[in-house]
């Protein structure tokens, strides 16, 4: 990444409107747990970055639940037994949108399969869950089956979506200090968008 050269103006733009729906959703408190939608989306993107992870996969955890910032059913639906599918409204919203790559978007619409992976495989893991990402679970469908374990390990960008997994449900550290959303949005670029 070179934050420091100018973006093109679709960069430009891309990076404005994401940082203008963090600015109008991202105060609003991560579903059940207590931290905000931002404080969520740039501990993840940190945890990301910490690993030395590539741009694709530290963009990928900045923006896995763009999702919920796009609908109006409120930061407490699955209390209400609402599952917002945000998985998959934030992938195809990146793509039809802003024509993000794969290797963005894939990992965001398969986080929440790869909680039902880790289910399934992880003996530990279903314990480890907040209480609010458990209610969740149940509604996502539960642990996966075996079967549709072994298709999961198929499915590209699994891997990627189980370590995207694992920051989402480490990013919920109130106070956590991290880099600005605009350190993370810098990563946005032509290089990202177009990757060889
Ligand atoms: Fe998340």
């Amino acid at each position: 990444m070179d934050a420091s050269s100018e973006p093109t103006p679709a960069i430009s733009s891309i990076r404005s409107q994401l940082a203008h729906i963090f600015a109008q959703h991202g105060g609003d408190l991560y579903g059940g747990e207590s931290v905000t939608q931002l404080d969520h989306a740039l501990q993840a993107a940190q945890l990301a970055q910490q690993q030395d992870r590539p741009a694709s996969e530290i963009v990928s955890a900045l923006l896995h639940d763009v999702g919920h910032l796009l609908h109006d059913l409120g930061d407490d639906c699955a209390q209400r037994g609402i599952d917002d599918t945000h998985e998959e409204a934030g992938a195809a919203w990146l793509i039809a949108e802003h024509a993000f790559p794969p290797c963005v978007t894939e990992p965001i619409r398969l986080h929440v399969p790869a909680k039902r992976f880790l289910c399934a495989v992880d003996a530990g893991y279903h314990a480890e869950l907040s209480p609010a990402s458990q209610l969740s679970l149940s509604l996502q469908g539960g642990p996966f089956t075996e079967l549709e374990v072994a298709a999961f390990r198929e499915t590209p960008y699994s891997e990627a979506a189980v370590r995207l997994r694992r920051w989402d449900d480490l990013a919920k550290v109130p106070g956590q200090d991290t880099p600005p959303l605009e350190h993370f949005l810098a990563m946005i670029d032509s290089s990202l968008l177009n990757p060889q």
